[in-house]
């Protein structure tokens, strides 16, 4: 479908229905294609799609592996994808077509870390449980030692990660009474810190987990990253909680740990393969599993889709965008 532009405008091809105010301002300022029937695009659909197109405006979850780009029409200068994470881009085989490819940083840091504060909450209150047992009719009353929980207050939270959502997850934990732990390539200065213990080891911090949260892109050195290995070294009974990337965790580690109480529970909101996730973890009782809702409000994800386009504007008003990653 598209808009009835003057053709001086740049043509761009959204690969997903994205929320109507951005879909509003992009059919204002760009000859855009829009995918109303938010159907995935992938391979040589997504390039077909693109034949002609200036710009795309793609999403997680579209690949853009080394194959795609280089299938990539000609006439596609610049990718701008509605997300903070790039796993889903080859960005080196983007940099070595020429192709520039920019991101969305900093606006979803607020609904993510407060999405992180869920899981773990609903982890180790053992909401998914209790939900459950209202929705199937199980509810008896209240009793005494019923679906008892853990206290988050007093507890060590280990961060691995401390960039803007790491430390936007330690802020709202020290407001639950938690003491912060982190590991991040190098220290953060004391007014980013704010009183949280460094340990320059990833594996000497686990240690440290009463709740282990994950804050790493999707990379090879952190691929499975969380094995039985490492499990090992977490305390007995700790919680882990995902907001990252799936593929940080080993998840028949995983789900083996939390089988033998080993972990006590885990607030997962992403997951390897995606949608298609490990199907035991949906029969766990001691898991919190959310569909990759960090960035889910109204306001993040139309922030995210004008900052894209702010990334498109630029570009094609011959500007450095300000969110280029290759
Ligand atoms: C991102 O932006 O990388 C998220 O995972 C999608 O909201």
């Amino acid at each position: 479908m598209h808009s009835s532009d003057s053709v001086s405008k740049p043509s761009l091809l959204l690969t997903r229905h994205l929320p109507d105010a951005v879909e509003a301002r992009a059919g204002r300022d760009y000859r855009a294609t829009f995918n109303p029937q938010d159907t995935p695009l992938a391979g040589p659909e997504l390039t077909a799609r693109a034949a002609g197109m200036d710009g795309v405006l793609c999403a997680a979850g579209d690949r853009f592996d080394a194959a795609t780009i280089a299938a990539l029409p000609e006439s596609v200068r610049i990718v701008a994808t509605f997300s903070v994470g790039t796993d889903h881009i080859d960005l080196a085989a983007a940099q070595a077509r020429g192709l520039v490819v920019t991101n969305t940083p900093d606006v979803l840091t607020d609904a993510t870390a407060d999405i992180a504060m869920l899981l773990m909450l609903g982890a180790a209150r053992r909401a998914s449980e209790g939900e459950r047992m209202i929705r199937d009719g199980r509810w008896t009353g209240w009793t005494p030692t019923q679906l008892m929980g853990t206290h988050l207050g007093g507890k060590r939270l280990a961060i691995l990660g401390m960039g803007r959502i790491g430390r936007a997850v330690a802020q709202r934990a020290r407001a639950f009474g938690m003491s912060i732990h982190y590991f991040n390539r190098s220290r953060l200065a004391p007014e980013l810190e704010q009183g949280a213990t460094y340990h320059a080891d990833a594996e000497e911090l686990l240690a440290h987990a009463d709740v282990l949260s994950f804050h790493w892109p999707a990379t090879a050195e952190t691929k499975h990253w969380l094995n039985a290995a490492r499990i090992e070294r977490l305390p007995q009974g700790a919680i882990v909680v995902n907001t990252a990337r799936g593929t940080v965790v080993d998840d028949e580690a995983l789900i083996a740990a939390l089988r033998s109480g080993r972990i006590a529970a885990a607030g997962l909101d992403v997951f390897e393969n995606e949608p298609n996730l490990n199907p035991a973890y949906r029969g766990l009782p001691n898991t919190f599993l959310l569909p990759h809702l960090g960035s889910a409000t109204v306001e993040t994800r139309n922030a995210m889709g004008f900052r894209a386009l702010d990334n498109l504007d630029a570009f094609f008003a011959g500007q450095e965008p300000p969110d280029r990653v290759a």
